[in-house]
């Protein structure tokens, strides 16, 4: 069963290079989110996910590992990064660091020793075949740039080789299994990265690409799985309250495995993305929550969602995501109305939400030119939006030095400009955020049911919550047995058969 912090938990995503520049040189770093703990405390977020944070050539912005234990220079050093921990958990705030257990940058030093020509304790840590001649059948793999004779194996970019976790069936004599002490080394040295933070006063992790670890594993990933329940053993025994969260994207498996929360993500049939931007079998975008949606059906999102909800109802969360640094940000198809409907819903369904940094405020998806391996996701990755003033206060930097160019658009949406209206998206964020905080049936574990899927309306508990994306005026004939509105977007009618939903609304009974 998942750590109690996470029954409350609302997660705020940190992509840390373009959040907050603390010394003028350009990019985002760790001090910069300690300044910043505050603001995402006023928000209605008690707990952060940072993207890797740590020393890396760059070339998958973080992603690709020099050094597991050492903060990146243009973050910081790890005492800052000691520091944050400390501020924000005085703030009441958890912190995540990102983990890539599936593979290093070819420049971490463990590689750099499989590579030799000459036997090292590090021969087995990465994948290699047996001759310079052979690649791995059926798996990406680089010849001709080592030493030693063989192909190693890749885990996603060119700069990634995968690290050994072993085969659950081995064919070939360089493959071997992962009960093999080389590959159980690779493991337990993930365990000691994972203590030297644990130690140092994080609170968990997001686990990359959680579900990469053993090749040709079978269809239930046995293979990874046992691996995985091995490390929440050692969580659950040295580290109670630690939790992870999976990039899986089958909450049934990962939860299975000792995940706390797994990710909603794309690549679903009836996926998460038919929620805020949904093109298939259409020419127009048809998410459910845009009010123009040709042929609006949540059933695209509910018959896996609910599946997958009463799959794992006691054994962890499902994890919904505005966005993340990998995806298009919401408002690239959604107006700010229609983001707070998304975000409405979003925030009041079970399990653990995570906003990623500027969601809240309506950030624009940017068109711009691949930054460290971002290409497509570089346009979700542009500098917080603080408020009016230079670089629109990410940066004290000259504009030519930013990580990436702030938003140039003259309305670009600010923290500070929506401070000041009652009615902006970052104000809705917040009252709903703060009422989610307020009642325990709003929060992850209290019970969800689907009440009728058009309009859309749902109980939490004792509550009931609607939504009606659309255009029209729709009337809603269910007994709400005295119940009145506490929170609503646009306007809601009572009636004594039940309620009438204005266009755009959405509304929560008590
Ligand atoms: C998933 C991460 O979210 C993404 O940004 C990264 O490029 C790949 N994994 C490889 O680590
Ligand atoms: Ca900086």
């Amino acid at each position: 069963m998942a750590a109690g912090w996470l029954k409350n938990a609302v997660f705020y995503e940190i992509y840390p290079q373009s959040f907050y520049d603390s010394n003028g040189d350009g990019i985002g770093d760790i001090p910069g989110i300690t300044e910043k703990l505050d603001a995402i405390c006023s928000l209605g977020c008690n707990a952060l996910w940072i993207n890797p944070c740590f020393d890396s050539p760059f070339k998958d912005a973080g992603y690709d590992v020099r050094d597991y234990k050492k903060v990146a220079p243009r973050y910081g050093t790890n005492e800052d990064l000691m520091l944050l921990f400390h501020t924000a958990h005085k703030k009441g705030i958890r912190v995540l660091l990102d983990l890539v257990p599936g593979h290093t940058s070819e420049e971490h030093p463990w590689f750099r020793e499989s590579c030799k020509a000459e036997k090292t304790p590090y021969d087995n840590r990465y994948i290699w075949t047996d001759n310079w001649f052979r690649g791995a059948t059926g798996l990406n793999y680089v010849g001709g740039e080592a030493e030693r004779s063989g192909t190693y194996v890749l885990n996603f970019f060119k700069c990634q080789p995968a690290l050994n976790y072993g085969f659950l069936r081995t064919q070939e004599p360089w493959q071997l299994p992962c009960d093999h002490p080389d590959c159980i080394a690779t493991r337990e040295a993930m365990k000691d990265i994972m203590r030297f933070w644990l130690d140092r006063g994080c609170d968990g992790f997001r686990v990359d690409m959680a579900a990469s670890l053993v090749k040709f594993d079978d269809e239930k990933n046995t293979a990874t799985s046992a691996i995985w329940r091995n490390i929440r053993e050692m969580l659950d025994r040295d580290y109670p309250e630690a939790v992870l969260v999976a990039e899986w994207g089958d909450p049934p498996l990962a939860l299975s495995c000792g995940f706390d929360m797994d990710f909603y993500l794309n690549g679903w049939k009836n996926g998460y993305s038919t929620l805020l931007r949904d093109y298939e079998g259409q020419e127009e975008d048809n998410s459910f929550f845009r009010a123009k949606a040709p042929a609006r059906n949540i059933r695209r999102f509910l018959d896996t969602y609910e599946e997958w909800y009463r799959l794992t109802r006691d054994k962890g969360y499902i994890s919904l995501i505005t966005c993340n640094h990998d995806t298009l940000r919401p408002r690239y198809s959604l107006t700010y109305r229609e983001l707070k409907l998304a975000y409405a819903y979003l925030f009041t369904m079970p399990g653990v939400p995570f906003l990623y940094y500027g969601d809240e405020i309506g950030m624009r998806y940017l068109n711009l030119p691949t930054k460290e391996g971002g290409y497509s996701r570089t346009g979700s990755r542009s500098p917080m939006q603080w408020g009016n003033g230079k670089n629109l206060g990410f940066s004290t930097a000259d504009p030519e030095l930013l990580y990436l160019p702030v938003d140039p658009a003259e309305d670009a949406p600010t923290v500070q400009a929506q401070e000041k209206d009652p009615d902006s998206l970052l104000q809705t964020v917040k009252s709903i955020l703060h009422l989610r905080h307020s009642l325990e049936d709003l929060q992850a574990d209290s019970e969800y049911e689907t009440l009728c899927d058009s309009p859309y309306v749902y109980r939490r508990g004792q509550l009931i919550l609607a939504v009606n994306p659309s255009l029209e005026e729709t009337e809603v004939k269910i007994d709400l047995n005295g119940r009145q509105p506490i929170f609503r977007i646009g306007t809601v009618l009572t009636s004594s058969s039940g309620f009438r939903l204005e266009a755009q609304s959405f509304a929560v009974f008590q």
